[in-house]
């Protein structure tokens, strides 16, 4: 049973529907559908709020699953490397001496301090501590008063730095800790294939802001992973968003939310008007007059889309009028099992979520702008950290989305509270709203494994320390 042979949906238009009426062709990957009914129990909230899940993540999941590192364009040159950290893991990401890319577990063989603090550009990697040292490719280099080592030089493995698994697509860059993961093309090639028109590799990094958030790593996810609660935290953009009209979609390790611009939300008590919904599209306020003007039977839509074709034009040229309404307009929101969020045509978001260290109820989000460019590739945004008191409209390069992710986040830390104040033992979902949500539960029971709940369920609320 699929979720729409339950027979309910939204009333309104649906998202085929309004493809149908674009002023451009359709690329095929948009007319794909795969709704799935994944069951309609509760989801224990001990996955949230449970310390001993938290560490079964840590052991079953990050330890094993491919995971967005960087991009490559962070690391250009040989010697270039930056750290990623996820829970307690740290690894240092290399571009070596060929120009290929090695991931190393950031800590020394001598006595184990970590080999890099932070990213940078080096000619070796040399330990701080005693200054063992070692190639950008990981052979030894040099042991300082190498005569009372000679146990080490002799070993088999040479006093290598041991290597973590790298993948390449698109110009991310990930890694996987485990020796023994399925491989990384097994990985990314079902979304791959998805991305094939809408070449992520050819963008740079125009910013990156990251923001210790209040809650699991899950609970911020989530929030990005339906459009059902736009009705109540983003009430301004219901007049052009059609939010219970989205189209979710879910294949083996990758998902997605499409969420369709300039068509009105069918939760509104009212129906906009095509200008109104411009106004309220361009955040117009109704004592201003409207800066653009549509021509007859012109709908918002196809005039919104029109405005950024033209906006796009002197960056990627007349490539423009090869692409539909949908891809101008629509929230093309993947996601990659576990955490990596890449947005389609020219939304320019990529999302990544990561627990805060080794605490189960803060995370960190971040948010990239990956923006076509013409001519040399500028240079990557350096991150933007944002205090975790300090609001998201404080990261200027963000725009009008800074707006949307304060009210997500406000969210995001009462969401955390509440369940751990809750006398309800899981969280109930909608069964196709919300079918992206539960399919990255799924995936978790896989990878974190059923008996994870049993020994969370044990323990379900540690507090702070
Ligand atoms: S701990 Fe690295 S050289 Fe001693
Ligand atoms: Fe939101």
């Amino acid at each position: 049973m699929t979720a729409t042979e339950t027979g309910a949906r939204s009333p309104g238009i649906t998202y085929q529907q309004l493809l149908d009426g674009d002023t451009h062709p359709v690329p095929d990957v948009l007319r794909l559908e795969s709704p799935r009914f994944l069951g309609d129990h509760d989801v224990p909230r001990t996955r949230y709020t449970s310390r001993s899940y938290h560490r079964l993540e840590v052991e079953r999941l990050w330890r094993r699953v491919w995971q967005f590192a960087c991009r490559e364009e962070h690391i250009p040159e040989p010697g270039d490397h930056i750290v990623y950290e996820i829970a307690e893991l740290s690894f240092i990401v290399m571009r070596t001496t060929d120009g290929s890319i090695k991931a190393f577990p950031n800590a020394c063989l001598h006595r184990g301090r970590r080999l890099k603090d932070h990213e940078g550009h080096c000619s070796e990697i040399r330990c701080a501590f005693h200054g063992f040292a070692w190639t950008l490719d990981g052979a030894l280099a040099d042991v300082p008063a190498g005569w009372d080592f000679p146990h080490v030089e002799s070993r088999a493995d040479g006093f290598r730095l041991p290597e973590c698994r790298v993948g390449t697509w698109a110009g991310f860059v990930f890694v996987n800790p485990d020796p023994d993961a399925a491989p990384f093309e097994e990985f990314i090639s079902g979304l791959a294939e998805h991305f094939d028109i809408w070449d992520l590799g050819n963008r740079y990094v125009e910013a990156h802001v990251a923001k210790v958030i209040e809650a699991n790593w899950k609970i911020a996810q989530e929030a990005f992973c339906e459009a059902f609660h736009v009705n109540a935290t983003h009430p301004q953009i219901l007049p052009y968003l059609g939010d219970t009209n989205s189209q979710v979609d879910v294949w083996d390790n990758f998902a997605r939310v499409i969420t369709p611009g300039g068509t009105p939300s069918p939760l509104l008590g009212w129906e906009p008007s095509q200008d109104e919904m411009m106004r309220a599209m361009l955040d117009i306020r109704v004592d201003q007059d409207l800066p653009v003007s549509l021509s007859d039977g012109q709908t918002a839509r196809a005039a919104g889309a029109a405005a950024a074709r033209e906006r796009w034009r002197p960056i990627v040229g007349d490539a423009v009028d090869g692409m539909s309404d949908a891809e101008m307009m629509d929230s093309l929101d993947y996601t990659l099992f576990p955490n990596f969020h890449p947005w389609g045509a020219f939304n320019r978001i990529v999302y990544r979520f990561r627990p805060n260290g080794d605490d189960h109820r803060s995370s960190i989000m971040e948010v990239f702008f990956l923006s076509p460019f013409t001519g040399e590739r500028p240079a990557p945004a350096p991150m933007h950290v944002l205090g975790v008191d300090e609001p998201w409209t404080n990261a200027a390069e963000l725009g009008m989305l800074a707006k949307v992710f304060d009210q997500d986040t406000f969210n995001m830390c009462n969401v955390q509270r509440g369940l751990e104040a809750t006398f309800k033992p899981g969280i109930t979902l909608a069964n196709y709203q919300e079918s992206k949500v539960r399919w990255l539960h799924e995936m978790l029971t896989e990878w974190v494994g059923e008996d994870a709940d049993e020994i969370a369920a044990l323990t379900p609320v540690e507090v702070r320390r």
